[in-house]
């Protein structure tokens, strides 16, 4: 079972530290860097992971994972350091990065795009693995929806067995429902933030949610696994937990808000290791 209250309770501290600044305790501040595909986030943590700042930009500079834009990369994770170091008066050095499964060829292009920023990357880790540094489940599988792909992660016996990801993502959501609408791409983007609309949306989007809840099936069954944990911006709509439990059979949890556990995750990785 997720710890639903300890979680809830930290991650909205996390997003209270976009708009304020905390003080951390002594020693070096921990850094995650999530570049994502369809934000960029540097999330910052003291030494005993309390939430100190946090910055974000929308961003389509990765696609499945990828970098397609290096030099935008560059440029939006210098600006966010920039500007989380005004706030914090003092510079940040070391970070610590997530790749999506299967774009292991990519992580040199990650590392050099903080490097560019002037930070060292200190530690590589997989996406849902860091989301799990969060949810601590010893067994089920956590699933991390972002923009552009699903990504999973087999847990047993309190370690990561297997994982997976796949280009399905809220990108495709909103895809779906520009052309439902027949409306702009943006346009529809700014409908389904919009957490009034999503009992409206709901019917158009669920094909797509069940395509997401297809390839978690894939990998594992009510008899593999005893629970579904979602991460991710896409698993902020509403009622998405219910089509899981429908396609798969298997009990599925979120946080109230799941947008910031893998960059928050990553941070908390941010340990020479
Ligand atoms: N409140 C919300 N309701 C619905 N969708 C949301 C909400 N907030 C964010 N999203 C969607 O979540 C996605 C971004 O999530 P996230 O930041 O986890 O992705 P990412 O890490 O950039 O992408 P990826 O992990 O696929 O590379 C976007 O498609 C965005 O539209
Ligand atoms: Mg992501």
């Amino acid at each position: 079972m997720l710890e639903l209250e300890r979680i809830n309770e930290y991650i909205s501290q996390v997003e209270r530290s976009e708009k304020e600044t905390f003080e951390p305790c002594s020693g070096k501040l921990k850094v995650g860097l999530d570049l994502g595909t369809a934000y960029i986030v540097l999330v910052v943590l003291d030494a005993e992971n309390h939430p100190v700042a946090c910055e974000k930009q929308a961003a389509s500079v990765l696609r499945d994972g990828v970098v397609v834009d290096y030099v935008g990369a560059c440029r939006i994770v210098r600006e966010l350091k920039e500007k989380l170091e005004e706030r914090l008066g003092r510079q940040l050095e070391e970070c610590a990065i997530a790749m999506p499964a299967g774009t292991d060829s990519s992580l040199k292009t990650h590392i050099y795009v903080a490097e560019s920023a002037g930070m060292q990357v200190i530690h590589v880790l997989d996406e849902p693995t860091a989301a799990n540094t969060i949810y601590c489940v010893s067994e089920g599988v956590v699933v991390d929806i972002g923009g552009g792909t699903t990504g999973l992660a087999i847990l047993k016996d309190g370690k990561v067995v297997q994982i997976e990801d796949e280009p399905t993502g809220g990108t495709h959501v909103t895809l779906v429902l520009a052309g439902s609408y027949q409306i702009p791409i943006a346009e529809a983007e700014a409908i389904k933030l919009d957490s009034s609309r999503h009992t409206e949306i709901f019917p158009v989007v669920k094909a797509v949610i069940e395509k997401m809840a297809t390839i978690v099936k894939k990998y594992v069954s009510k008899d593999s696994v005893s629970a579904i944990y979602l991460c991710g911006g896409t698993c902020c709509l509403a009622g998405i937990e219910s089509i899981f439990e429908k396609e798969t059979g298997i009990p599925t949890y979120k946080p109230a808000n799941p947008f910031l556990v893998t960059p928050t995750g990553i941070a908390m990785n941010c340990i020479q290791k």
